[in-house]
């Protein structure tokens, strides 16, 4: 299903039943003010909904949607699933969720259930149906928004019952696990189910195989959650689409592009991570890897107004970045700007948070932003209009993402902890945003044939089908780029052997037979400006040549950085973690080899962020100008922020934003020197 709403969605969570009457009247009203069409309701709401077993009070909800909906307002009703009242946790304490040390958590906080126990499952299902019963034709409808930020992890009785039967499921028998988990190491070998574990807390090291199962068992878990809430809902006969919030952190526990296909849209939750520069990079991230798990259209469910959380502290976000970054989304496929939440909490553990209704009230300059963004929404609408085709973006280069990747470099018994897969496929993907060049995420097995480059970060487990789609891939004229730590094992964590990465040595013409770990401070020069930290390899080349050797350092001599060639195409292995500033001139060289250029020439350069979205007739050219000057903007188009014609003399001031309504394919120059001509 294509989730192609009539307009861009823009407003929030909306957590009314903290406020009386009168703040609710008021918020209708500044909602109306700002140009908000859009609330999330219900998120953490079950308590009300449901105050004891099987007892459902709807009706202060009901009041609510209909205000809402009055108000020219829709809604995306949530299920409540993640957080269980109080009187839950109490009737059913075996439902609180036991960490890895056997400690059971206790209600307090939210998130705290055990997702394979039956009471929570069917406490969830029932307020699911309730909600469905009572709401599912409400006009005011937009879709469902079930649970928030699926993520709780339990190891207690319930979920070692499920493990069991999860990998019963897979095995078939024991035989088969035990060569799997490879369990004659450290007598670990399993004569019957019931001795199978969650990997709680043990003297040493887990079995790696049994820790990465459990991360994939534990996805599938809580995706089995969500469809049964899905189930209810469509029985209750409500047919609006269905979505669940990601969560887009440093950690990460759902198999994404398994989640991705069981939901009616995709949608995030982003915050930034850091207050500097590298926060819209970090948006670009976000923004790409979500259009690429929906493949198409997707939601923001939400972002932060006016706050950023790094290093313990709430810093402020500037009015002008709110703009872009909300465009940022957008430009990248996002249907939405909705932000948590509509109105801060005046108590409760998140009254620091921001909120488009800031405690000072609606005459702040907080909310000045968000009336200005509504304004901007209102007028860029037609961006949302999808092409025939449903291709969102011209990107040439994809990045191959697995949570599988993740998983296993957080398993116990890799070489160099400091190596994670967020960061190598992060800096990877930011190395390509700063030389302009759109990027794509890819899925292993996926049609890859409209991408000039393919990269490949640190996908330590690889099947033997996936290693077969690269060559593919490569012998039919594309570039492959795989990074140190990618192909080295099967999908159970067993390494290949005969010469790292072993799902990868023909595709690379190259091996290595030896890792050599570099300290933490510790540097390899690898000549033509290019520096590796963390990691290198003993590469004996087969039919590989190399491009760059290791200047320096225990492997002085050898090669760092090889390319093959395969049929028509090639492939190039990086056998170390570059520093990013290698790691941009590397990727921009390659980028230009491939024949890659910038989607606005000059953008780069003048500080101007430039991301295409495709529309139905047209492109739309999102111009993100994150630098201190006003530039230049030439070209043939329209603006649709200010109604400029591009044509008649257009600059854009610093900080600003433009979309750029284009022909098909065309583009524009960005200078850094302003002209004469007035915006
Ligand atoms: C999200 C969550 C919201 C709110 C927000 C704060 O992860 O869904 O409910 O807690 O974080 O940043």
């Amino acid at each position: 299903m294509t989730f192609t709403p009539s307009t861009i969605l823009f407003g929030g969570d909306y957590n009314p039943d903290q406020w009386d009457t009168e703040t609710v009247r008021e918020d209708i009203e500044l909602m109306r003010r700002a140009k908000v069409n859009t609330a999330t309701v219900g998120v953490f709401s079950w308590s009300k909904m449901e105050p004891s077993e099987g007892v459902y009070e709807l009706d202060w909800l009901a009041e609510i949607l209909d205000r809402l909906h009055a108000g020219g307002i829709g809604f995306f009703l949530a299920t409540p699933t993640a957080s269980p009242p109080p009187w839950f946790s109490l009737a059913h304490p075996d439902a609180l969720p036991v960490r890895p040390d056997g400690a059971r958590l206790s209600h307090g906080s939210r998130d705290t259930y055990a997702i394979s126990a039956p009471a929570y499952r069917a406490a969830s299902r029932g307020i699911a149906r309730a909600l469905a019963e009572r709401f599912g034709d409400h006009p005011g409808l937009r879709g469902w928004h079930i649970h928030n930020e699926y993520g709780t992890l339990d190891y207690g009785p319930h979920a070692a019952r499920a493990f069991r039967a999860w990998l019963r499921a897979k095995y078939g028998t024991l035989e088969t696990l035990n060569a799997a988990w490879w369990t004659a190491f450290w007598s670990q070998g399993y004569g019957s189910w019931e001795e199978i574990l969650p990997p709680r807390a043990t003297q040493y090291l887990h079995n790696p195989a049994q820790a990465i199962d459990f991360r994939r068992f534990c996805s599938d878990e809580m995706l089995a959650a969500y469809t049964e809430q899905c189930d209810e809902i469509r029985a209750a006969g409500s047919m609006a689409p269905a979505t669940t919030n990601f969560m887009l952190p440093t950690w990460n526990h759902l198999e994404q592009w398994a989640w991705s296909d069981a939901q009616d849209v995709v949608s995030i939750d982003h915050y930034l991570d850091t207050r500097g520069p590298d926060g819209e990079a970090h948006v670009a991230y976000g923004g790409d890897l979500t259009r690429s798990w929906g493949d198409g259209p997707w939601l923001l469910m939400e972002q932060n107004a006016t706050g950023i959380s790094a290093d313990g502290r709430w810093y402020t976000k500037s009015p002008d970045r709110t703009i872009r970054n909300s465009l940022g989304y957008i430009a990248r496929g996002s249907q939405s700007s909705l932000f948590f939440q509509w109105r801060q909490s005046a108590g409760g553990s998140e009254q620091w948070h921001g909120g488009l209704v800031p405690h000072a009230g609606g005459s702040s300059r907080a909310f000045a932003t968000i009336e200005r963004l509504g304004g901007i929404l209102e007028s860029i609408r037609e961006v949302i209009e999808p092409p025939a085709d449903g291709r969102l973006s011209d990107a040439e280069v994809g990045i191959l993402w697995h949570a599988d990747g993740w998983w296993a470099l957080e398993t116990p018994q890799m070489p160099n902890d400091a190596l994670t897969y967020s960061d190598e496929v992060r800096s990877t993907h930011r190395a390509l945003w700063r030389s302009g060049i759109e990027t794509d995420f890819v899925r292993p097995g996926a049609p890859i044939g409209r991408y000039r480059v393919l990269v490949v970060p640190c996908l330590y487990p690889m099947s033997e089908e996936t290693a077969a789609w690269l060559h593919d891939y490569a012998a039919s004229g594309g570039t492959v780029v795989v990074s140190y730590l990618s192909g080295v094992s099967d999908e159970n964590l067993r390494i290949v052997g005969g010469g790292f990465p072993g799902r990868l040595r023909d595709l690379l013409g190259a091996s290595s037979e030896q890792i050599d770990v570099l300290g933490p401070d510790e540097t390899v020069d690898l000549g033509g400006g290019l520096t590796g930290t963390e990691w290198s390899e003993l590469i004996t080349l087969h039919t590989a040549e190399a491009l760059h050797l290791y200047e320096d350092g225990s492997l002085a001599g050898f090669p760092a950085i090889t390319s093959n060639t395969v049929g028509s195409g090639r492939a190039i292995y990086v056998s170390t973690k570059l520093d990013q500033v290698s790691r941009d001139r590397f990727f921009a060289d390659v980028a230009a080899g491939a024949g890659l250029t910038e989607t606005a020439p000059g953008a780069v350069g003048a500080g101007v962020e430039a991301i295409r979205r495709r529309g139905r007739d047209a492109d739309y050219l999102f111009l993100l100008h994150h630098g201190d000057e006003t530039v230049d903007v030439a070209g043939e188009g329209v603006d649709l922020v200010t109604g400029g014609r591009i044509e008649d003399g257009f600059r854009l001031p610093a900080r600003d934003v433009a979309v750029v309504r284009l022909r098909r394919g065309a583009t524009v120059r960005i200078g850094a020197e302003p002209s004469a001509s007035s915006r």
